[in-house]
């Protein structure tokens, strides 16, 4: 058996008490392996972002247990959390979150200035693709360009995962290609594990294995026997 990247059990997540509690997450049970593309699809409600906001340690689940790797997540203090987030993790979120008053270099640097083992910001961006543009401004690149830019600050660390919150969310299917070739890349050239979160179904055409998420709970895991290049996704 492959190292796991991630293990879960019986995760559950309720917001609100009461007759007005939501149960975001209502028993689930996970493992992932190292190195892996997996796409986790679902609707939008059906708790996506709860459960990769609990394996990223931004939030605790109400019962269950995670680990990363062979440390479990729900054990860990606030400062562990962070810690783990800092050393291991890298966010990719639907909105860039770029810093306007800075270059796109500069906004990879303020991840690396404080990582451990940080490439150079100008390898990242040639990484993705945007070694020429380093200079610009996010109000200079497009919305692909600038999600790019948010993409090679998550990866400028090093991180063992990239955690992706609808990725493509905000761009359109050509970008959104582009993008998710990025992740693909990265993927097989430095041996990150890549966790996608997405309601766009076309992207499990690119997933290593494919997990179906419907109302707080796995509807579905399966292996992709054929999988896709991202720029070969029909959308
Ligand atoms: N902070 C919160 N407070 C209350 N309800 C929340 C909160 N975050 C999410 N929810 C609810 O939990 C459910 C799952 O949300 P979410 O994980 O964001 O789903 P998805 O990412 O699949 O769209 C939804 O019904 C949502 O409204
Ligand atoms: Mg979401």
């Amino acid at each position: 058996m492959a190292e796991l990247a991630y293990r879960a059990e019986a995760l559950t997540r309720t917001y609100g008490e009461g007759a007005s509690a939501v149960h975001a997450l209502r028993g689930v049970d996970l493992q992932l392996p190292a190195g892996e593309i997996v796409v986790l699809l679902g609707p939008s409600g059906s708790g996506k972002s709860t459960l990769l906001n609990i394996l990223g340690g931004l939030d605790r689940p109400s019962s269950g247990r995670a680990w990363f790797r062979d440390r479990e997540l729900t054990a860990m203090t606030d400062r562990q959390l962070t810690r783990y987030r800092r050393d291991h993790l890298g966010f990719i979120f639907q909105f860039y979150n770029l810093m306007p008053s800075l270059t796109a270099e500069e906004n990879v640097e303020l991840v690396t200035e404080i990582a451990r083992d940080p490439m150079p910001p100008h390898e990242a961006l040639a990484l993705v693709g945007l070694g020429a543009r380093r200079g610009h401004f996010p109000s200079q690149l497009s919305g692909g360009e600038q999600q790019r830019v948010a993409i090679a600050r998550a990866v400028a660390k090093q991180p063992d995962v990239l955690l992706c919150d609808e990725p493509t969310g905000a761009l359109d299917s050509t970008t959104g290609r582009e993008v998710l070739g990025v992740l693909q890349h990265l993927n097989q050239s430095l041996g990150t594990t890549v966790l996608i979160v997405t309601h766009a179904a076309a992207t499990a055409a690119m997933a290593d294995r494919v997990i179906r998420f419907a109302d707080g709970a796995i509807r579905s895991e399966e292996r992709n026997a054929s999988k896709l290049r991202a720029e070969e996704i029909e959308w």
